[in-house]
Parts: C-alpha cells; sequence; structure tokens
C-alpha cells in the first residue's frame, strides 16, 4: 500500500508503546484512524495527539481476545469511517513462566490477546477490505515468533501462531486474486511499557517484577516510535516479513544458520545473564 493520505488505517492496542507510535506516525502520514484499547486513558492521550495532525480520530473500548467485540467494532468503524485500508493487530501482552508451573488461566489469557486477538482482528477486517480496492493487514509477532526462549513459551506459543497464520493468510489471498497484502512483525526489544504490564508466574523469576521491567529496558534497543517507521516502510513496498532492530536481525540470523543449535546458545545466555530462578 503505497499511499496512506487519506486512507483509513485501524490499530489494536494503541493506548501505549507501539501502537500509539504507529497511530502518531501515521497520522502525520495523513492517514485516519480508528483506535482501541482497554486503557481508556491511554487511548484518549494517543487519540488527542493524533487528531491534533489534522485527521479523523475514533476510539473504542474494545478487548481484541472477545470475538463479538471485535466483530462489532469493525461494523461500527466502517459506519463510522465508510472504508478501511489498513489493520494493525497490535494489542499483546507478555507473561514470564515456566512452561511446567505456568497456570493455565494465564496462558489462556495470554493466548486470548496475543493469538486470537490477531485472529478476531482479521476475520473482523478482512471482509472491509475485500471491498476496497486495495486493503493491507499487519500482525504483530516478535522475534520470540522466529526463536524461543526459557520463561517466553506461552508468548513464543502465540506469536509463532501469529507468523503461521499471517504466512498461510497472505499466500491464500494471493491465490484468491485478491490484492490485500499481510505484513508479519518481529521486533526485537522496543522500548515500551510491555514488561510493566506483563504477568509474572511466582517462583520463576529471580527478581520482582519492576527489576523485569527495568532489565528489559536497558536491554531494549530501538523506540517505538522508530520500530513504527519500520513497519510503515514494510507495509508501503507490502514486505511479507519485517524485522525490526539489529538484535532481530542477528537473533533471525541465528536461527536460520543454527535452526535448533541455537538453543544451545539460547539456553546458556538464559542462564548466565537472565533472571531465572
Ligand atoms: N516491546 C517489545 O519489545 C516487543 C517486542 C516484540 C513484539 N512486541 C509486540 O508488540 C505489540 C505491542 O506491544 P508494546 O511493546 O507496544 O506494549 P505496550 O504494553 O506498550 O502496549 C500494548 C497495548 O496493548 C493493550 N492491550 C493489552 N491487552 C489488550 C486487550 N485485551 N485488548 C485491547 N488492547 C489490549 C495495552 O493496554 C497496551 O496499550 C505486542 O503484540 C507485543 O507482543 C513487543
Amino acid at each position: 500500500m503505497k499511499k496512506l493520505r487519506d486512507r483509513v488505517a485501524v490499530i489494536t492496542g494503541a493506548a501505549s508503546g507501539i501502537g500509539r507510535a504507529l497511530a502518531l506516525e501515521l497520522a502525520t502520514k495523513g492517514a485516519h484512524l480508528a483506535l482501541c484499547d482497554l486503557d481508556e486513558e491511554g487511548l484518549e492521550r494517543t487519540r488527542e495527539r493524533a487528531a491534533g495532525r489534522g485527521v479523523r480520530v475514533t476510539t473504542a473500548r474494545i478487548d481484541v481476545a472477545n470475538r463479538e467485540a471485535v466483530h462489532g467494532w469493525a461494523e461500527q468503524v466502517e459506519q463510522e469511517h465508510g472504508a478501511v485500508h489498513l489493520v494493525i493487530n497490535n494489542a499483546g501482552v507478555g507473561l514470564a513462566a515456566s512452561l511446567r508451573r505456568v497456570r493455565y488461566e494465564d496462558f489462556e489469557w495470554l493466548m486470548g490477546i496475543n493469538f486470537w486477538g490477531v485472529v478476531h482482528g482479521t476475520r473482523a477486517f478482512l471482509p472491509i477490505l475485500e471491498r476496497q480496492d486495495e486493503g493491507h493487514i499487519v500482525n504483530i509477532s516478535s522475534i520470540f515468533g522466529i526463536i524461543a526462549a526459557p520463561l517466553n513459551g506461552t508468548y513464543n506459543a502465540a506469536k509463532f501462531a501469529v507468523r503461521g497464520y499471517s504466512e498461510a493468510l497472505r499466500m491464500e489471498l494471493q491465490l484468491d486474486g485478491l490484492s490485500i497484502g499481510v505484513t508479519c512483525v518481529h521486533p526485537g526489544g522496543i522500548k515500551t511499557n510491555i514488561a510493566r504490564t506483563a504477568r509474572v508466574q511466582e517462583g520463576d523469576l529471580a527478581m520482582g517484577q519492576d527489576d523485569m521491567a527495568q532489565f528489559f529496558e536497558a536491554a531494549a534497543r530501538t523506540t517505538s516510535a522508530g520500530c513504527a517507521r519500520q513497519i510503515i516502510k514494510g507495509v508501503r513496498r507490502n514486505a511479507p516479513r519485517v524485522l525490526v532492530g539489529f538484535d532481530a536481525r542477528v537473533m533471525d540470523a541465528m536461527q536460520r544458520l543454527a535452526p535448533t543449535a541455537y538453543q544451545r546458545i539460547v539456553r546458556r545466555f538464559a542462564r548466565d545473564h537472565w533472571p531465572v530462578r
């Protein structure tokens, strides 16, 4: 999708981090916005800042894990904006937990948002995109959708699933002769609130939530604004995959060179440097 001016972009999880940065960057480029999140205060701050750039912005408090709510929102967005051209399934959460001890409740919470949220957003808006002459779907996976890591197993399960879902979807849409692109995004560490709001399984980490968040923030190198710019570049050239950050490119290369042996390196790194109990 080359042209963004006067297009309508939908972004989930737009109250913070990458979602907010995408909203601001797209508004600067002249795209109108339909934004959702559970955090109404954060969403309102994004709305004010984006609307200040002269585009039409609507917001809704929607839980992406709730299928009916997302489908209802899609109808509402089509009524309010008259069209949808770009859908960015971005909302996501973190969970630090071992697969031996993780509570089913927490695992289902994460899958509901990080995997099913992507499916709901795709299915709800796809019929609208099909009615436009051009459309694009962006699904935010992670570099942890390419390599796995200890204490990230539930997140890995969701993000690997997002990658498989997005790659198959891209092929199916092409086979059906539809001009709807699909980009799967794999960011490395991005400075956002994700570690602050992550759930932590008691007994699995050798440090508390605050220390974990600081640990994450020190390791994350890329800003959310930089990440948003990379994603939009990928949309413009209809890239199937966007890797964001030097760390993501290194980890991707490691996985290609040593598709399973990379686990030895990650395991050793986790043992020596991570706050694993
Ligand atoms: N920050 C990173 O290092 C990083 C790396 C790779 C991938 N990602 C992915 O990027 C995406 C955005 O995360 P971020 O880093 O900007 O985090 P963030 O916490 O700053 O923003 C995530 C947003 O999603 C919202 N959200 C959470 N649950 C929701 C729900 N059920 N319904 C609607 N909205 C909900 C939150 O309220 C928040 O505003 C996520 O999918 C995340 O997994 C982040």
